[in-house]
């Protein structure tokens, strides 16, 4: 099944993820990152509070971003060539999204954890969009999101760096890193067992 099969399901049902290794040019236009935004809000969000945004980091950005990378990774001690391996992983991508949290803790109706739920379909659909529109993304993080220099780059007050999705024109996809399981192993039936024996 492809993403563009007549089965509506068939982005849902494909996706993958596609590391930079994988991705080429062209990255996706403004325009088209728009689209993915707009899909990205659709995901259900508790009090439409909108815990996240998103930042597009293209062009000589990502050398900026390069810069910073470099630069925490010697300060964590790495060797020159780490940090060096370490700013491809902005330069490489051909675009990259940045991933923003902005969880307000005392909302007195969507808690903390359904902000965060909110966060995580919002950038599902924007990868799944991202697949159905031909273009293959990858969400990464790593330890380098809770450096304060690239927390800093990113974020204003009260919000965190959650990572950034990778985008590109997918040329192979490698190989699966884990298997799903079947869809029944997911569902049950509950039928109102008593406490202590779930569904
Ligand atoms: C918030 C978040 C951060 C992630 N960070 C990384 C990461 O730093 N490195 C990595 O290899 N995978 C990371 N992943 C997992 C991949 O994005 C991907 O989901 C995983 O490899 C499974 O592939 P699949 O999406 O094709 O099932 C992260 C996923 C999420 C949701």
């Amino acid at each position: 099944m492809t993403p563009t099969d007549t089965n509506p399901l068939a982005p849902l049902l494909t996706r993958v993820s596609v590391g930079t290794k994988y991705l080429r040019e062209p990255a996706p236009s403004h325009a088209e990152l728009l689209r993915m935004a707009e899909a990205a809000l659709r995901a259900p969000d508790h009090a439409g509070l909108v815990p996240y945004r998103f930042a597009v980091v293209r062009g000589d950005a990502k050398q900026r971003l390069g810069d910073i990378f470099e630069a925490v990774a010697l300060a964590q001690g790495k060797p020159t060539e780490q940090a060096r391996r370490d700013r491809e992983r902005a330069t490489e991508p051909p675009l990259l999204v940045a991933v923003i949290a902005r969880i307000d803790a005392g909302h007195p109706l969507a808690t903390v954890h359904e902000q965060w739920i909110a966060l995580g379909g919002a950038l599902t659909n924007f990868l799944t969009a991202a697949h159905a529109m031909g273009y293959g993304g990858k969400m990464l993080s790593g330890s380098k999101v809770r450096a304060e220099p690239v927390m800093s780059a990113f974020c204003r007050p009260g919000e965190s760096l959650v990572g950034w999705m990778v985008l590109g024109t997918p040329q192979g996809v490698g190989r699966p890193k884990f298997s799903k399981p079947a869809p029944e192993e997911v569902m049950s039936l509950w039928q109102g067992q008593p406490p202590g024996r779930p569904a």
